[in-house]
């Protein structure tokens, strides 16, 4: 039986987050609804989650020392952590100690912030289909490695998200850029790197998966475009054949109930007619899952909200809808967002301005979603509504 307190009392039910942008944002508010105490920390002052948060620090959360502190200080229930630079190992201590239950758990944001830890887990532990791939820790390692495999590879630091020093190499001459771009993601010249056969996918997916006190649910499949290694546009449901959806949950089932604890997952798979691949999962709510602020009663905020409070959940599509992101395009502090009245007379729209202090070419700085009858005109609906959105220096 969940017990929730009175905020900013003796009886708070406090929940700290690691990282506060917009993800963190939309988790807070959630949680705000249900009288919960929150605190956001980030590298930044202003951050999104901040501005919606009880209170907020700026710390730098790869600081052991200066991560205890905050804990010992606000003393939270749940911390979750919203990024994967933090220190993970002083979470396992802070875990071990009892001190807070870590979101979904401390071990989760270990291996999920090592890509070796979790495709060594998938591929190597649970028996899952995944891409060929390989590690290399220097250039001669990862050139051998790229040949056995087979061009066109992709290359990824193991600490990174986002596409940051990511490259997708065609032939054995590029390598060599691939590494230098590697090296740019890391400290020095100390790196290492997956290299990844590329798998030739119909199309891609994130699983949003929970696991809450009553067992574990599925939202539908959410398809999804990147560009550069980031996502640009997001749409569910993604029509699946029913051997590929099964074998979708499946996968995601298996490698979160490894994992454990309470929260939203999204596992991302690649899909060829009734083929699945494991590519990777994040232990939260996935950026491509903003789509179902706009398709589901109980958005993916909402859901990680009342899972990791150990509240029921309702998983359900409601409508088809998509997402758009709202670039920066420029580089500005304190930029002003003109379109808006455009951009919300699109009807079935709602857009989110995150709210960033600062905005460069491909930050993303808002999100435009939309429902509709079909998954086609709701796509079309957040790019008229996303490109009607001009950011001004
Ligand atoms: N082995 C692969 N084969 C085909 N496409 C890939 C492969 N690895 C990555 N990609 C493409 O690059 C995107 C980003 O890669 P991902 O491993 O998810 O990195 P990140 O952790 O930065 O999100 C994927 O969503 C997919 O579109
Ligand atoms: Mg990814």
């Amino acid at each position: 039986m969940t017990i929730i307190g009175t905020p900013l009392s003796h009886s708070a039910t406090k929940v700290l987050f690691l990282g506060a942008g917009e993800l963190g944002k939309e988790v807070i508010i959630e949680l705000q609804r249900l009288g919960v105490e929150t605190i956001a920390c980030d590298r930044y002052e202003n951050a999104p989650g901040m501005q919606v948060a009880h209170r907020a620090h700026v710390i730098d959360m790869t600081d052991a020392a200066a991560l205890r502190q905050i804990v010992d200080d606000d003393r939270p229930h749940l911390i979750v952590p919203e990024i994967e630079a933090i220190a993970t190992d002083e979470l396992a201590r802070i875990e071990a100690d009892g001190m807070a239950t870590v979101i979904p758990t401390a071990r989760a944001t270990q291996l999920t912030m090592d890509r070796e830890g979790i495709r060594r887990l998938a591929a190597e532990t649970l028996g899952l289909k995944t891409s060929a791939y390989a590690f290399a820790s220097d250039a001669e390692t990862l050139v051998t490695e790229a040949d056995r495999i087979g061009y066109p590879v992709f290359v990824k630091p193991v600490m990174s998200s986002s596409g940051k020093g990511q490259s997708m190499v065609k032939a054995a001459s590029d390598i060599d850029a691939a590494w230098t771009h590697a090296l740019t993601a890391g400290r020095g010249n100390q790196i290492r790197v997956i290299v990844e056969g590329a798998v030739d996918f119909d199309y891609e997916i994130t699983l949003l998966t929970v696991r809450h006190s009553g067992g574990t649910s599925f939202c539908a499949p959410i398809g999804h475009r990147q560009e550069n290694g980031d996502y640009v546009e997001s749409w569910q449901p993604q029509p699946m054949s029913d051997a590929a959806l099964k074998a979708a949950q499946g996968m995601a089932q298996r490698v979160t109930d490894d994992i454990g604890g309470y929260g939203v997952f999204g596992v991302e798979l690649f899909v060829k007619g009734d083929t699945v691949w494991f590519s990777e999962v994040s232990p939260r709510p996935h950026d491509t899952g903003l789509v179902t602020l706009a398709t589901q009663d109980q958005s993916e905020f909402a859901l990680h909200a009342r899972a990791i409070l150990g509240l029921p959940v309702d998983t359900s599509l409601n409508r088809p809808g998509a997402s758009a992101v709202i670039y920066g395009g420029v580089e500005a502090e304190g930029v002003r967002f003109s379109g808006v009245d455009d951009a919300l007379s699109v009807p079935g729209t709602q857009i989110r301005l995150f709210g960033k202090p600062v905005a460069f070419e491909k930050r993303r700085m808002g999100v435009a979603v939309a429902h509709a009858d079909t998954v086609d005109e709701a796509r079309a609906r957040a790019q008229a509504s996303s490109a009607a959105i001009k950011v001004n220096a």
